[in-house]
């Protein structure tokens, strides 16, 4: 008699009874009923070895022939690994993959891309567009994981794409594909194929209306590496983030333009986050962050006016709106200013989420040049957390924000105090504040 349970679809959790909200995630009407796959016993014993006989290399690594790839991986693709690909539909994760292929196929690998989502000729339509046919790059138009893992077996791969894990499915198994059960289970059989085989697999995943890759708990775990690709609608441009790496740093991410011959590196992402025209205007500012190990200069804006509305509108967009409400806050608080009857939109330019508290300085300006309408000076760029009594603190690695203001031409940057004293090189002029009232007279004397 087969084991019923019934598992939650957002997070995987299982209970033996129906629910109507899943204890763990919260979410209402997601717990599903499904039965148990019986588990084999393996027989096989297992091999023991002192830990000084293991040998690895480091240069196994395969370069995907895309630079900004290459750095998010960590330097390449390491055989044998599961990469899970998440992102928006249209967002170019097909067209990304195929591009990985098409290069690792012109170097000689052997390369296959499975397909449930798309037929042979919509693959080869893509394909042509891509300049990627090379008899190396094998596709197939599948969707019965049984004949998936035949073909892997098979031709044994170097690197092989599922496109998308949600569409495959266990036969074995009676839920449907994209189900909490199926994704889990054809992660794990693929996942053993990757490993026993040595063959670098990427996973195609989509993203649920919350934003989250299905069975995101079930499916993180069980690969090496999960990359998101993100990026505005209408932007040509996409940015893939590490979430997890097993075999590099989570904070890297690359930045891709999307042309007409696919996905083209940005090698100086911070050009795409400038608006050149609107620096010098009353409610925009420059700001360096960080992303991961790469300084980004960015532009942010500000609307400040007054409101019509009872109680005021805060929009932000790409800024914590808690943050931005605790920034006015403090200006309210330690400055002077009212907001009381004022809306406030914040934007940062160019669909970038900032999520390092280095932003806090410029924004906190970017608010007040657009309540006064007085311009931030021309040329310059801030970079400092602010504190809640309007202390501007340190942050991290501020001679890379620096360096990469100076090779992008600013003259000057406005920077806690702190970080000034220990700097070494200087190489732009610096107006080091310790407060935001001091960074306020300065900026606005
Ligand atoms: P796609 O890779 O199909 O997205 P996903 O697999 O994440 O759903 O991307 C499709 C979009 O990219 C589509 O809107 C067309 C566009 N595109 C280009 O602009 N240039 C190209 O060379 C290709 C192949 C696609
Ligand atoms: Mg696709």
């Amino acid at each position: 008699m087969p084991k019923r349970r019934f598992v939650c679809q957002e997070c995987g959790y299982q209970s033996p009874k129906w629910l109507g909200r899943c204890p763990a995630c919260g979410s209402w009407d997601t717990l599903q009923e499904e039965v148990e796959s019986p588990r084999r016993v393996s027989t096989v014993p297992a091999r023991v070895c002192p830990i000084t006989e293991v040998t690895f290399s480091e240069n196994i690594r395969l370069s995907t022939g895309l630079t900004e790839l290459d750095q998010v991986l960590g330097g390449g693709i390491v055989p044998g690994s599961l990469v899970l690909i998440g992102g928006d539909p249209g967002i170019g994760k097909s067209t990304l993959l195929l591009q990985v292929l098409k290069n690792l196929s012109a170097l000689g690998h052997r390369a296959l891309y499975l397909s449930g989502e798309e037929s042979l000729q919509q693959i080869k339509l893509r394909a042509q567009r891509l300049g990627a046919e090379d008899p190396r790059l094998l596709v197939l138009s599948e969707t019965n994981l049984e004949a998936a893992l035949g073909a892997l077996a098979e031709t044994n791969p170097a690197v092989a794409v599922v496109d998308s894990i949600q569409t495959i499915f266990w036969p074995a198994l009676s839920s449907a594909p994209g189900s909490v059960a199926q994704v889990r289970e054809c992660t794990a059989k693929l996942l053993q194929v990757a490993k026993e085989k040595d063959i670098a697999l990427f996973l195609v995943g989509h993203v649920t209306k919350e934003g989250l890759i299905a069975g995101p708990r079930v499916l993180e775990h069980l690969v090496d590496t999960v990359l998101y690709f993100e990026g505005e609608k209408g932007a040509s441009f996409r940015i893939l983030r590490a979430v997890k790496n097993r075999f590099g740093s989570t904070n890297e991410i690359g930045v891709f333009e999307m042309s007409a011959q696919g996905l083209l590196p940005v090698e100086n992402p911070s050009a795409l986050f400038l608006s050149q025209s609107t620096t010098g205007e009353p409610g925009s500012v420059v700001l360096a962050t960080l992303e991961g190990t790469r300084p980004l200069l960015v532009e942010v804006q500000a609307l400040v006016a007054r409101t019509s509305l009872a109680v005021p509108r805060r929009t932000s967009v790409g800024f914590d709106p808690q943050r931005l409400a605790m920034l006015a806050a403090i200006l309210e608080k330690r400055l002077g200013f009212s907001f009381y009857d004022q809306d406030i939109y914040l934007n940062v330019v160019g669909g970038l989420k900032l999520t390092e508290p280095g932003a806090d300085l410029a924004v906190a300006m970017v608010l007040a040049s657009s309540r006064l309408e007085k311009p931030l000076p021309r040329r310059m760029f801030l970079f400092g957390e602010v504190g809640l009594t309007g202390e501007v603190r340190p942050v991290a690695q501020a001679p890379l924000r620096l360096k990469e203001g100076a090779r992008l031409g600013f003259e000057s940057v406005c920077l806690p105090e702190a970080n000034l004293l220990s700097l070494e090189e200087k190489p732009l002029a610096l107006i080091g504040v310790s407060h935001l009232q001091e960074a306020f007279e300065v900026l606005f004397r």
